[in-house]
């Protein structure tokens, strides 16, 4: 396992929140951050979001600001082969760089490991530079180039985390 590079103090970018799970009920608020996150066009639609999070095998996370609005938001998924998938990740335009990225993915793979999961992976598009910082700061390992992975035409990488996968124990 990768180790993983300690949170940052910057004085200047102290956000206050809270990290909570994302549900059903916060679907419309998350489709229209989603809007303002995904401006290429790989918005998802609210369909999707829906299937997501009525999945029981979902992990998903979000951060509200102190006035109760999202912020940020990421879904992770327990795919069938027990990989943990994390499907989405986006935070508001006006309150990146304060590691609101960086603890939710730590959140849902924590919930993956508490059920077990020993590897997650996630797909970025290859000119994604900042998103690729992010995740190999926090242990993810590029393991593939797949061309014309989105349906944009675009190609992404496959980056790959291993986990304690620790399941329950008392
Ligand atoms: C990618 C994204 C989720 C990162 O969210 P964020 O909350 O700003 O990320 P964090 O603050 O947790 O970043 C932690 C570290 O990752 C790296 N990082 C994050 N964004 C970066 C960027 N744009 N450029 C360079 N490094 C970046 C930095 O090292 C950062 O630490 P630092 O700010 O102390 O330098 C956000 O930019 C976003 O929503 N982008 C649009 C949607 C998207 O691309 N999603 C990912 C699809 S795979």
């Amino acid at each position: 396992m990768k180790a993983v590079r300690p949170f940052p103090q910057k004085p200047d970018a102290i956000f206050k929140g809270t990290l909570c799970p994302l549900t059903l009920m916060d679907l419309n608020e998350l489709w229209l951050l989603d809007l303002r996150v995904f401006t290429d066009g790989e918005a998802y639609e609210r369909d999707t979001f829906r299937q997501l999070l009525t999945s029981p095998e979902v992990i998903a996370r979000q951060i509200r600001n102190n006035n109760g609005h999202m912020v940020a938001f990421a879904i992770g998924i327990i795919e069938e082969d027990g990989i943990g998938h994390i499907t989405t990740i986006g935070v508001a335009p006006e309150h990146r760089r304060r590691n609101l990225a960086r603890i939710m993915l730590l959140s849902i793979e924590q919930g993956f490991s508490l059920c077990g999961v020993s590897t997650v992976r996630l797909e970025v598009r290859t000119d994604n530079k900042g998103a690729q910082q992010l995740y190999e700061e926090i242990g993810y390992t590029t393991t593939q180039l797949m061309r014309k992975y989105y349906s944009t035409g675009d190609d992404g990488y496959l980056m790959i985390k291993a986990i304690s996968g620790r399941g329950w124990g008392f």
